[in-house]
């Protein structure tokens, strides 16, 4: 079988039924190539074994951050918090081999190539704001309010940034930069573990949670960097949309009881070759 690019997110390896699946996370060819976009575990050691594992069997690995990886929790034995954090995971990708935002990007030349692979960390703003709010305060009162607060409030610390917002601007404006800069011969998949666009939040159950999945300041640039198809995780609800005429997929497996629910895991998925487009 020619090779494919693949893509996953949300694998959560603390749940013992998503290392079952990682387990079974095997190429169909020696070309493979594997994106890991995000929320592979919170504990930096499940991390590293987890990108080792797929190091191991996949031609190409290529990560970005999810929140989860960014958590400091109290009984990890790295307790490095913020960009601090962040630096670490890069440094410890780099001993595995495999590719982070921090890296050149990726050149896939298999099916469906050659494309620039470009993963992303850019985080979130709050700028997804809860309904019938107009600003952060507004919104992240009202997510208090009604009790939908994300555990990043307190588990995912933005040192050196006074805020996760100031921290997401900085990474917006240095990750603007280098897309601006990528070769335009070829057209790009972007990598992030939360949507480039606000739309595919407009589906959760709790509206208030959409200002933890990401930002305004990235909503063009699908169309501005030549994207042919766009990866992301984070809200545990894989499928296919389109924006602007762009492919957007949603590659996450989730938590057990979520995946479990839509029967099995439905990972990894293909990012190209492309899939026949829905004919509807
Ligand atoms: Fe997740
Ligand atoms: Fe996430």
């Amino acid at each position: 079988m020619a090779g494919r690019l693949l893509a996953v997110s949300d694998l959560h390896v603390g749940y013992a039924e998503n290392r079952a699946v990682v387990d079974g996370l095997r190429p169909g060819s020696d070309e493979d190539w594997l994106i890991v976009a995000g929320d592979v575990a919170e504990r930096f050691a499940d991390v590293r074994a987890t990108l080792a594992l797929l190091r191991d069997r996949f031609a190409t690995v290529v990560w970005a951050p999810g929140n989860h990886e960014l958590w400091t929790l109290p009984n990890d034995p790295v307790a490095l918090r913020g960009e601090a954090r962040y630096r670490e995971l890069v440094a410890m990708c780099r001993e595995l081999g495999v590719l982070t935002p921090e890296d050149d990007y990726p050149v896939w030349t298999g099916s469906g190539g050659p494309v620039t692979v470009a993963p992303l960390f850019v985080l979130y703003d709050y700028s997804f704001h809860a309904p019938g709010t107009t600003t952060k305060a507004e919104s992240l009162r009202r997510a208090y309010d009604v009790g939908v607060v994300c555990t990043d409030e307190m588990l995912l610390h933005p040192d050196p940034y006074p805020s996760r917002d100031a921290w997401c601007a900085a990474r917006l404006r240095s990750t603007e930069r280098r897309l601006a800069a990528v070769d335009p011969a070829y057209p790009t998949v972007l990598v992030n573990h939360f949507s480039l666009v606000r739309e595919p939040t407009l589906v959760l159950r709790h509206p208030e949670f959409a200002q933890w999945c990401g930002t305004v300041g990235t909503a063009d640039w699908h169309r501005r960097f030549r994207a042919t198809a766009v990866v992301y995780g984070h809200l545990h609800i894989p499928r296919t949309t389109w924006h602007d005429g762009v492919r957007f997929e949603e590659v996450s497996l989730g938590y057990p009881r979520e995946w479990r629910r839509r029967g099995a895991p439905a990972v990894p998925r293909v990012v190209l070759p492309a899939p026949v487009p829905d004919p509807r």
